[in-house]
Parts: structure tokens; sequence; C-alpha cells
């Protein structure tokens, strides 16, 4: 259990800085438990704690852990150089509390993109360590071939990499489609490792990470949803549990 005044509550949930979050409160725009709470120094039990602002209703949550469908056309990297951030597809308040993506996908790849700003969370999920499968479909520019398959399952040399890497499992899906599960995240590793084998990647989707698939959240290009405890779970493989 823990009580915090008003201000910092809404400081800690990304609402801006203290000065601002006061102001909110003096001005009557923040309401908790369905009562207009003017006081900042006002103490509540942040456990299960529900609170309005501007007439939007939110849930206190010490950490966020987030999914989201990421569209193309959008960087992963907080500080983009040519697209649009992810980050501009979450409330604003998110960017506040820090939350950042759970490593990166490409600019023009879509799919399951993880945020937290829970920093053991990002870290573990992002441990080589941790043998946390992914899952792809590459759209393939040549028609998928059996000897494509073969080359992936059995390893490709990738510049820059000092041993042969493999698809922990791989299969046709479509004359040139072909889904692929990795278990490292090196730099454009399926588009490389496609590159490798003989063939072009031309569109990317992450569509599992874990056990957590893109499906069973429901999510529409550019939509995110929390994740609950269950859910995270997913995430864990069982060797690891
Ligand atoms: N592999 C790639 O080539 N790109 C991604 O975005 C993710 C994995």
């Amino acid at each position: 259990m823990s009580k915090l005044s008003l201000d910092k509550i809404l400081q800690s949930q990304g609402f801006g800085t203290r000065k601002w979050c006061r102001e909110l409160i003096v001005d009557g725009e923040v309401a908790v438990h369905g009562y207009v709470v003017s006081d900042y120094r006002t103490v509540f039990d942040t456990e299960g704690l529900e609170f309005t602002i501007f007439g939007v209703s939110w849930l206190y949550r010490e950490h966020v852990y987030l999914a989201l469908n990421k569209p193309a056309d959008f960087e992963c990297s907080r500080k983009p150089s040519h697209h649009p951030s992810v980050m501009t597809l979450l409330p604003e308040q998110f960017a506040w509390r820090d939350v950042q993506p759970v490593g990166r996908l490409d600019h023009d790849t879509t799919g399951l993109l993880l945020l937290s700003d829970d920093g053991a969370f990002i870290h573990a999920q992002s441990s080589p360590r941790r043998h946390i499968p992914k899952l792809y479909l590459a759209t393939t520019h040549a028609p998928v071939t059996g000897q494509l398959v073969a080359q992936l399952l059995g390893g490709v040399k990738l510049h820059d990499e000092p041993a042969p890497l493999a698809a922990l499992s791989c299969r046709q899906v479509g004359e040139h489609e072909i889904e692929i599960v990795l278990e490292q995240g090196k730099y454009h590793q399926v588009k490389r490792m496609l590159a490798a084998a003989g063939n072009h990647c031309t569109a990317l989707r992450r569509t599992a990470i874990g056990g957590l698939t893109l499906d069973a959240l429901e999510l529409e290009e550019g939509e995110w949803c929390y994740l609950d405890d269950e859910q995270l779970a997913l995430l864990v493989p069982e060797s690891n549990a």
C-alpha cells in the first residue's frame, strides 16, 4: 500500500510537472471516486485509485505495460529522424512517464510492439539469455522454396556476426509468405537472413512474442492496449517462468 498526495500521484502518472498538476487540481479539473478534489495535498491510497482529469477516467498504475499494433512508417526511436515516433500513437502522458519501446521494429515493419516504463521488465524482455521466441510473417520477392526454409533452419552467415544465425522454426505459409521464429533480435535480422539466403523481404510483420499473439489482442493497426498479468505471463517462456 502506498499513500501519496494528489499532486504527486498525477505527476507519477505522467500528467506533467508538479506545478502543472497542482494547477489542474486547484482549477477543479481532477475528481477522485467521482468527487472533485481541489486541495492538492489530499492524500490517497494509490492501490486501485481511479481518478478523472478533464472528465477522462484513469486508474493509478505503478508501471504501465502496453502492446501496440505498429503501423508502417513509424519509428521506434523516441527521437525519430524520417518518420513520426510510435510514441505519437499513445496518450501524451506515457512519454512523460518515460514509457519506451521494448526493443525496436524497423520503420516499415508492422505488428506487435511492447512498451513499458518498467526498466527491469524492459531489460528482462531484451535479454538474449531469456530466449523469448518472436514470430514474424515475411513477404518475399521471390517465391518461398523448400531450400529457403532449409537454409534459414540450418543457419545463414550475416556480415558482422561471428557465427551463422538460424531460425528456431520456419514454415512456408504462401507462395511468397514465410513464417520465421527467432530468439535473437539482431539489427534487421529477418531481412538480412532472407537476403543471405538469396531472397528479399518486401514486407514484415511481427505476429507474436512468446505466447502473446497479435490476433488474441484484436488491435487494429495503430491501436494499443494495457497488458494484464495473464497476458504478461505469456511473454515468459515456460523454462524461465
Ligand atoms: N527483423 C527485421 O529485419 N526487422 C525488424 O523490424 C524486426 C526483425
